[in-house]
């Protein structure tokens, strides 16, 4: 593994791919999507808060920051040629970009997670999967590759094709230069991000949460799926959920375009994804905004959730 912020490597992107024997076509369609993510972070630095029907400065009508992310990162993935059908979670429906799908990418993507903490500066962050085919209803354990760029005080991007995690951070020339390589996260965790309503955490979970603090874990919940997804692979530790609820048995995290890249980068990264019963990998979604709880990191922490859920048979 490289040592954070060294110039030891300067390896990038397309040139990591490469090196792993990728799919021509997937290089281009990573690439692409990276290359979005330029000119959304002109717009969360630039841009008005963006709070949609307000005007800029010109003007001119404003676009939200989620809506208007979704529309560059469309846009690119239209331009691509290389993509059969899309989510996005700004969309309502499934975007068909071409009829034959033979030889292309479908992507499911969540352009700007967290815009709900942008307005307060935190950090936020694109998330992506990829399938091979027309087919997105598929289990994500079948994803080709899963990414996600994070808008911090830097930019980072992390992604996995199935041959590890690989984090890269944009360079003043806004190009992604490989930080660290084949990411590993501890079995045990240190710290902990839970989401959701505390009054509406069931008595499996209340256990739960008991015995992380028990077992000295550190309270580090951003409000930023990205952000705190981050935080355990680059700390190489930690466990967030966001669980099953009172009156939500399926918690908040959508299935397609959070969940699924997640769980991919982090198994990838030797930890684990559960939805308290199962790898979330293994789950089949029935529609593109399906949700799921999901608690996600180090692996004995998963099973120590499933073990508790178990014997509650929540
Ligand atoms: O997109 C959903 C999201 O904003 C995630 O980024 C984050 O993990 C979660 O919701 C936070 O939810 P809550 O505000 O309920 O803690
Ligand atoms: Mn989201």
């Amino acid at each position: 593994m490289s040592e954070r912020g060294t110039t030891k490597f300067q390896i990038n992107l397309r040139r990591h791919l490469r090196e792993r024997g990728v799919d021509p076509d997937l290089i281009h369609l990573i690439c692409e999507i990276a290359k979005s993510s330029n000119y959304v972070i002109n717009a969360i630095r630039t841009g008005d808060l963006g709070v949609a029907g307000t005007s800029n400065l010109y003007g001119e009508k404003q676009l939200a920051l989620d809506v208007l992310a979704d529309r560059i990162v469309t846009k690119r993935l239209k331009h691509s040629g290389v993509v059969g059908n899309v989510f996005s979670e700004e969309a309502d429906d499934i975007i068909c970009m071409s009829e034959n799908c033979d030889g292309l990418y479908s992507v499911a993507f969540d352009p700007l997670d967290g815009s709900s903490i942008v307005d307060v500066n935190l950090a936020v962050g694109t998330i992506v999967s990829i399938f091979k085919g027309c087919n997105l209803l598929q289990p994500g354990r079948k994803q080709v590759a899963a990414m996600y760029i994070l808008y911090g005080p830097r930019t980072t991007l992390m992604y996995s094709t199935g041959e590890g995690v690989h984090e890269f951070g944009m360079n003043q020339l806004m190009e992604y230069t490989l930080i660290n390589e084949n990411i590993q996260i501890k079995p045990k965790a240190t710290l902990y991000s839970p989401g959701g309503l505390r009054n509406l955490f069931t008595p499996a979970i209340e256990e739960y949460v008991r015995q992380l603090e028990l077992d000295g874990c550190k309270l580090r919940y951003s409000g930023g799926f990205v952000p705190d997804i981050n935080q355990v692979l680059i700390k190489g530790t930690g466990i967030f959920l966001y669980p099953h609820l009172q009156g939500q048995p399926n918690g908040k995290l959508r299935l397609s375009f959070e969940l699924n890249p997640m769980a991919f980068l982090v198994e990838q990264a030797g930890g684990a994804a559960s939805d308290g019963h199962g790898p979330i990998l293994d789950r089949i979604p029935e529609t593109k905004d399906e949700r799921a709880p999901i608690f996600i990191g180090c692996r004995e922490d998963v099973a120590m959730a499933e073990e508790i859920i178990g014997r509650y048979s929540e």
